[in-house]
This record gives structure tokens, C-alpha cells and sequence, in this order.
């Protein structure tokens, strides 16, 4: 499996999990947990989705074991964080820790994708975009 398509399929099932606790949250007329529903839509569907666009128009980066890495780093701190920050508004403190690993989790995911984004161009550049011109 490449990174893009695992990006993809994550995202996909991050965003139902988002969309259905978004459905509770309407339903019960209980909003504590709207910050965890936030960044789970916008850390997993959202960025996960735009990683996974980023990679498919890099091949090479797209079948590299570390961007496999970085899109398996993202996704679990984003589902720790997920419940930490739901946690953490239904009242229970003890999980702040557990909040700042994960914020700490995802932000080393983040500094892994500026190193593919930052690193020299050949082993990175996009693949050319194809061009179709009517025929005349
Ligand atoms: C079935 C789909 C969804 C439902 C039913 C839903 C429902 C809700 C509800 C009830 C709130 C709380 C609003 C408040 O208390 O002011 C909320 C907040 C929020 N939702 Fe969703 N949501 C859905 C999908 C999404 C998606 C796909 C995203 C992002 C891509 C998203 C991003 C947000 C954000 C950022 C907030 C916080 C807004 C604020 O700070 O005022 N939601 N959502």
C-alpha cells in the first residue's frame, strides 16, 4: 500500500467518526465535546486528506517506508489526542497529559512532513501534471 492511499482511507474513516459524533453532539443538545470533534475532522480528515494528495503526486515519496511512517505517527496522535480532548471536556483532568503527548506526537509527524517538504527537490518533485490539448 503506498502512503496516499492509507492518507486516504484513514481520512475517510476519521471523517465518519467526526460526522457521527458531530450527529451525538446535535442530537444530545451537548456540545462539551465540540473541540475534540474539531480536531478530529480537522487533523484527520482535513490534513490527512491533503498529505494524501501531496504524496500521490510524488510517486517515489508515495512508496517510501517514511512517508508510510508519517501518515501512521499522524493518525494515532490524532486519535489519542481525539480522546484526550473529549476527556478532558467531560471533565476528567487526569487525561492533560495525555493531551500534550499527543499534541507533541502530531507535531513530530508535522516536522517529518516539512523534511519532505523542505528537502532537496529530486527526490520530491511532483509528477508532471498531464496536459491535454484539443485537437484542432
Ligand atoms: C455530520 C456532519 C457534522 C455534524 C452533524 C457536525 C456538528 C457540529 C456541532 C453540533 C458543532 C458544535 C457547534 C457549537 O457548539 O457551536 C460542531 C462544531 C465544529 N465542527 Fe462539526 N459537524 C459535522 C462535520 C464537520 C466536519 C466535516 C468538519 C471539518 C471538516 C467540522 C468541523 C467543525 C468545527 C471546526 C467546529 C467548531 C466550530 C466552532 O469553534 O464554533 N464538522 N460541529
Amino acid at each position: 500500500m503506498t502512503a496516499s492511499s492509507l492518507s486516504f482511507k484513514l481520512a475517510v474513516l476519521f471523517v465518519i467518526a467526526g460526522m457521527a459524533m458531530g450527529i451525538g453532539m446535535a442530537a444530545s443538545q451537548d456540545h462539551s465535546i465540540m473541540p475534540a470533534h474539531a480536531h478530529l475532522n480537522l487533523l484527520g480528515w482535513v490534513s490527512l486528506f491533503l498529505f494524501g494528495i501531496y504524496y500521490e503526486r510524488r510517486p517515489s515519496l508515495d512508496r517510501s517506508r517514511l512517508a508510510m511512517i508519517q501518515v501512521v505517527i499522524w493518525s494515532i496522535g490524532t486519535i489519542v489526542l481525539t480522546v484526550a480532548v473529549a476527556a478532558l471536556h467531560l471533565g476528567y483532568t487526569a487525561f492533560d497529559p495525555v493531551a500534550a503527548l499527543a499534541s507533541l506526537i502530531i507535531l513530530a509527524a508535522m516536522v517529518l512532513f516539512a523534511y519532505f517538504v523542505f528537502r532537496p527537490a529530486r527526490d520530491t518533485a511532483a509528477s508532471p501534471t498531464v496536459r491535454l490539448t484539443p485537437a484542432e
